[in-house]
């Protein structure tokens, strides 16, 4: 068996180590029980007392005692030495911080703007319909009386679909006019419904326009429905969602599937100038043909306005860049 007086100096000079790596209260409590716990490694060594021989009995006692003075002095002083220490944060509770609200993620400004347009135009007695971004050709320029030579079916101008073995071509779609025709394909008159949707144009990026952008169309066929029922929509709809006191003004303009054709512009104060919102007048009647309905009957109107560009005139967004560049400090905002 080793000598005792070995095994002493032994348990103190790893004491001695491992408090030297004492950092923290959490650490130092593990040292206490480790060494000065009722079944401490220093508290044990009393054992070797009475297991010494006769004559060894007082030296090792006298021995015990001090190793155990000089483990229990160095923890006190440690003890003081990490008591007077700022405490790490980890280690920190302050109760009475306030507390740190949590991150919700929230919604895109974008989505906020869609569902202010469908809960406004739902007041005004409209329902919501949607449709698929991916078109035929059919739906996206036959059917809204584009005909084939036309310049709007222009490659350069659509982002048209490799699909090998499909009989005609298929596209992203470049309005929300289609779904006017898959609507009156499904409804019949009186048919009053705003389309909010994303479309796709090969244009060039600036601070108007984007490659991907979103329209909301609206479309009313109706007995009796006249051009002074989209203008009273129109300025109504602007009143209620920018102000009473908005400049909205119409230019005489073309589309293939409405005659007569408007464009609306509102002003825009931040920039000081006039900026276009979309497109509108009464549905064509040959569109009414395309899809079932008795232009003699029946008439109709029609709007498709860029969501982006009503989002940037009622929440003062100068740069319609800003929503799609994930700055997360722009999103928050809203
Ligand atoms: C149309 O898309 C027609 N379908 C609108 C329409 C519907 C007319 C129903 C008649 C009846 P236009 O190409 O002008 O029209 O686009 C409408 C609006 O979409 C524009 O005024 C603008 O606000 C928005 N817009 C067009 N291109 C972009 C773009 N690249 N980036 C952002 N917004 C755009």
């Amino acid at each position: 068996m080793t000598d005792p007086l070995e095994q002493i100096d032994q348990v103190e000079k790893q004491a001695a180590a491992e408090l030297a790596a004492v950092t923290d209260a959490r650490t130092l409590e593990q040292f206490r029980i480790k060494f000065l716990g009722s079944s401490g490694l220093a508290k044990n060594l009393t054992k070797l007392i009475g297991e010494a021989a006769k004559e060894q009995k007082r030296i090792v006692g006298a021995r015990v005692n001090e190793a155990k003075n000089r483990v229990e002095q160095a923890f006190n002083e440690r003890k003081e030495v990490i008591a007077s220490q700022p405490t790490s944060d980890r280690d920190h509770v302050d109760v009475t911080e306030p507390g740190r609200r949590p991150i919700h993620g929230n919604h895109h400004i974008l989505m906020k703007v869609v569902d202010e347009l469908t809960e406004l135009f739902g007041r005004m007695g409209f329902s919501v319909a949607s449709g698929p971004e991916v078109e035929d050709e059919f739906h996206n320029f036959v059917a809204l009386n584009i005909p084939e030579a036309h310049p709007a079916r222009d490659p350069l101008d659509n982002f048209y679909l490799e699909t090998p073995g499909q009989d005609g071509q298929l596209l992203l779609r470049t309005q929300t006019s289609t779904v006017q025709i898959r609507v009156m394909q499904e409804q019949k008159p009186p048919i009053r419904v705003v389309i909010p949707g994303r479309v796709y144009r090969p244009d060039t990026t600036d601070a108007t326009h984007l490659p991907m952008f979103h329209q909301l169309e609206a479309l009313v066929v109706d007995r009796d429905v006249t051009m002074v029922d989209l203008k009273s929509t129109v300025m109504q709809f602007a009143y209620a969602y920018f102000g009473k006191d908005t400049r909205v003004r119409f230019r005489p303009s073309f589309f293939p599937f409405t005659e007569p054709s408007a464009e609306v512009d509102v002003w825009f104060e931040d920039k000081q100038r006039w900026i276009e919102l979309g497109g509108c007048g009464m549905v064509h009647p040959n569109v009414l043909t395309n899809c079932g309905i008795d232009p003699e009957e029946y008439t109709g109107w029609a709007f498709g306005l860029g969501i982006e560009r009503i989002a940037m005139r009622k929440y003062g967004i100068s740069d319609i860049r800003s929503f799609v560049e994930n700055d997360i400090r722009f999103l928050r905002q809203f």
